[in-house]
């Protein structure tokens, strides 16, 4: 496939190297015209472990090349890959700047263009962007409608950096946001030699499973962290316990108690918290994850009670009793 990556950042560069050790044609589009010049002598534009002989193979062999044109770029492929920065402003929130700007100027390109164009987001953006945000600017900078006119798809990227690029060969789960069939099947065919299934959502649940991967990865660090430093404390090895713990792959490692639903309860959960909780406090140890955890399960009960009380019923039938 001919394929113009949009942003030779990190998930850029190590997309573009690694499409191009699969056999395909990738253009590199970056405003940056230092990268644009190190692709364009086979040098990598980033510092990650092996990815230096994947651009200069791919430059050498022809299959590679970077340009600053964006137009020139969807016009000389058939799909485009949006992998520039989506960065927190001062106040916290995304700034989708860069990704409306590419998506404006591939639109503008699609509409000069009579072949079917294909347009797939890896950035990390919020979930609704795409149908409030970026689908819009490319439809009216296309003069047509997603899906009909042009293919749209969200690709979310779960890559570690020093790993990017063995992650990009053995992803944990590679997931699809749809909006059209025949962009699925175009990203079908470039992760084909990856052997893993994608799962295919619509576009919003592909963004949020993007945020909430990352928000429980951080979750789990903070946690880790926490009893670490609870351990440390009490002179006891903390990497030990964690080991451990993560032995356990039925209740802890695994899907066990990570469904949506009802407050934790019961004669142990909201005891022991309480006790640990209590016991850091006296060798001055925060546990901020866990104070957080009894916080939000009296917020859950609060929910649960303001569902039920909101609907005016006043006989109430209980389903399941076991606590
Ligand atoms: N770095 C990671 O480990 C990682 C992992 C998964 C997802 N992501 C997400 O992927 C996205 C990219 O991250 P990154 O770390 O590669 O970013 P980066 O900052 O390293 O690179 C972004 C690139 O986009 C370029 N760019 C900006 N505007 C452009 C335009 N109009 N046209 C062409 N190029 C333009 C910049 O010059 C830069 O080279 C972000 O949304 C990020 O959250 C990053």
């Amino acid at each position: 496939m001919r394929i113009s990556v949009f942003g030779i950042g990190y998930v850029g560069a190590v997309t573009a190297a690694c499409l191009c050790k699969d056999g395909h044609h990738v253009v590199a589009v970056d405003v940056n015209d230092v990268k644009v010049n190190e692709i364009n002598d086979g040098l990598a534009p980033i510092a990650e472990p092996g990815l230096a002989p994947l651009i200069a193979e791919a430059v050498a062999s022809g299959q590679l090349r970077a340009t600053d044109r964006s137009e020139e770029a969807v016009h000389t492929t058939e799909l485009s890959i949006i992998c520039v920065g989506t960065p927190s402003r001062l106040n916290g929130s995304l700034d989708t700047r860069y990704v409306l700007k590419v998506a404006e100027e591939i639109g503008t390109a699609i509409a000069a263009k009579t072949e079917r164009h294909h347009v797939v987001m890896r950035s990390t953006i919020l979930p609704g962007t795409m149908v409030e945000s970026v689908i819009p600017a490319l439809e009216c900078a296309a003069g047509g409608v997603a899906g009909r006119d042009f293919g749209v798809a969200y690709y979310p990227e779960f890559l570690r950096e020093s790993t990017s690029i063995a992650d990009y060969y053995d992803p944990g789960t590679i997931v699809f946001g749809k909006l059209d069939e025949d962009t699925i099947t175009k990203l079908r065919s470039l992760v084909a030699r990856i052997g893993v299934e994608p799962i295919v959502v619509d576009m919003t649940t592909a963004e949020a499973v993007k945020y909430t991967n990352n928000a429980w990865h951080a979750l789990k660090v903070s946690f880790a962290n926490e009893i670490g430093n609870v351990c440390k404390g009490s002179r006891i090895d903390g990497h030990e316990v964690m080991r451990i713990l993560c032995s356990d792959k039925r209740l802890n490692i695994s899907p066990a108690y990570l469904m949506p639903g009802f407050a934790f309860g019961g004669s142990c959960l909201p005891k022991d918290l309480r006790a640990l909780r209590y016991k850091a406090r006296t060798i001055d140890v925060a546990t901020p994850v866990l104070d957080a955890a009894m916080t939000a399960n009296e917020i859950q009960l609060d929910r649960a009670f303001h569902m039920v009380a909101s609907t005016g019923a006043r006989r109430l039938g209980l389903l399941g009793l076991s606590f």
